[in-house]
């Protein structure tokens, strides 16, 4: 295991840049299943999920050939319909996306429970209703899930948002035989980079309002090279981490629109925000006020920002409020954080902030990859020396994080050892 120590109380200033998305790549990556000719992936993050990602397509059959950093071919000519690795796909909630990607070319698989970040319960029956909509034969068991049967159109309407069960609807409609249509569908900025990859491949969607997804069946996609979005998270992530830390930092290739619903908030707790074509940047112009947010599904605030935005709460001038009715146990860090002198109420879903907080380093423990980020706030805040155990949590989702906190002035290091 490998542990981060930070020493806070640097300012941040520079530039880093956003690598690719997670969110976008692993649905991407899985598509491959639906082409019967190669398909090259550009802009990938090297983070440990895309690497578990491509040890399950090769379990699959799919040849999986590095073209570059951060690239890959992917031949899924000899694909087959096999009972996947529970210790690949078992680490790993994106391969749920194999149910769908795999039902639209190979017609069958079988998948352990997926894993992923532990943050309370994920259930998939909106994944299953959508796919048994779609005609397919799916059985749940106590070692996972298999679905059987050629998909087929069919009219949907997801009664919550789910950005899982809308990337697996749309995979499984890509090939199939006629019509589907999907409302109330996510529209988060990685579900709409699949659907544009997979246009770029001669897939058949539109998106003709927020929330609406048709997808009229083709029978084959064609090969293509396709570079994956900015990481959207990421790119939020180091404006918080700015926030905390002052100085100010330049975010290059970056894609600025994903982020434009959620800036006015970052603004209105302080920070001095510029706007580029492909930037951002980000320095904090004084204290900062405190926030009452809600995570929504996009264009709302998003959970995947809720713990660092918490942790930036602890250092604003009062008290913040932030629920997150996504998942409302995703709050197992306040713990750690408590251990760095935070003050923070936690009931249903919602943590009451009280604000000024006085930071110190502490020895704490990443519960999952962006309470990860949230600990990484907090000592880089911090007076004196922290240190955040399970650094391989963090690594999950975030490339080059220490390289980059690095060259942006901050103290950090990672060494071996650890809880
Ligand atoms: C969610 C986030 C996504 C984030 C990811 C990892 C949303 C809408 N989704 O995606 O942005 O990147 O976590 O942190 O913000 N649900 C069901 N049944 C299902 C599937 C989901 O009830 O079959 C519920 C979940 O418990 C949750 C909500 O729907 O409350 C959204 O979940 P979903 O979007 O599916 O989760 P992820 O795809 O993991």
């Amino acid at each position: 295991m490998k542990t981060l120590t930070v020493i806070g109380g640097r300012e941040l200033s520079g530039e880093v840049r956003i690598r690719g998305s997670k969110n976008a790549a692993l649905p991407i990556l899985f598509s491959s299943l639906l082409f019967s000719e190669p398909v090259e992936i550009e802009n990938l993050p090297a983070i440990t999920d895309v690497g578990a990602a491509l040890a399950l397509l090769s379990s699959l059959g799919v040849r999986v050939t590095e073209t570059g950093r951060g690239r890959v071919l992917l031949d899924p000519s000899s694909a087959r319909p096999d009972v996947c690795d529970p210790a690949l796909s078992g680490a790993l909630r994106g391969s749920l996306y194999l149910l769908g990607a795999a039902s639209g070319r190979l017609g069958e698989l079988s998948l352990p429970h997926p894993g992923g970040c532990n943050f309370g319960a994920r259930p998939i029956d909106l994944h299953l209703d959508v796919l048994r909509a779609m005609g397919l034969t799916v059985t749940e068991s106590g070692q996972g899930v298999s679905v059987k049967g050629r998909p087929k159109g069919a009219l949907f309407h997801f009664p919550s948002v789910s950005v899982g069960a809308t990337v697996n609807a749309i995979l499984a409609a890509v090939l199939a035989e006629g019509r589907t249509v999907l409302t109330g569908a996510a529209r988060e900025p990685h579900v709409l980079d699949l659907v544009a990859f997979l246009r770029s491949a001669g897939a058949r969607i539109a998106v003709p309002s927020p929330g609406a997804v048709v997808i009229d069946g083709v029978p084959r996609l064609h090969g293509v090279t396709y570079r994956v979005c900015p990481d959207m998270i990421e790119a939020g992530t180091y404006l918080l981490f700015t926030m905390a830390a002052g100085g100010s930092v330049t975010l290059r290739s970056a894609a600025p629109e994903q982020l434009l619903p959620i800036l006015p908030l970052f603004s209105g707790m302080g920070a001095r925000i510029g706007v580029g074509v492909d930037s951002l940047s980000v320095a904090r112009t004084g204290r900062l006020r405190p926030v009452r947010v809600e995570t929504a599904p996009y264009p709302g605030f998003p959970t995947d920002l809720q713990p660092q935005l918490t942790a930036l709460s602890c250092l604003a001038d009062g008290e913040s409020v932030i629920s997150d009715p996504i998942f409302p146990t995703r709050f197992g860090y306040v713990s750690e954080l408590k251990k760095a002198g935070a003050t923070i109420e936690v009931a249903n879903g919602r943590a009451v902030v009280s604000g000024g907080a006085r930071l110190t380093g502490a020895k704490m423990t990443a519960p999952d990859l962006r309470a990860g980020a949230a600990l990484t706030l907090a000592a880089l805040t911090g007076e004196g020396e922290s240190t955040i155990a399970r650094y391989d949590r963090i690594e999950r989702g975030s490339a080059d994080y220490c390289d980059a906190l690095r060259s942006l002035g901050a103290s950090v290091r990672i060494s071996d050892g650890g809880a």
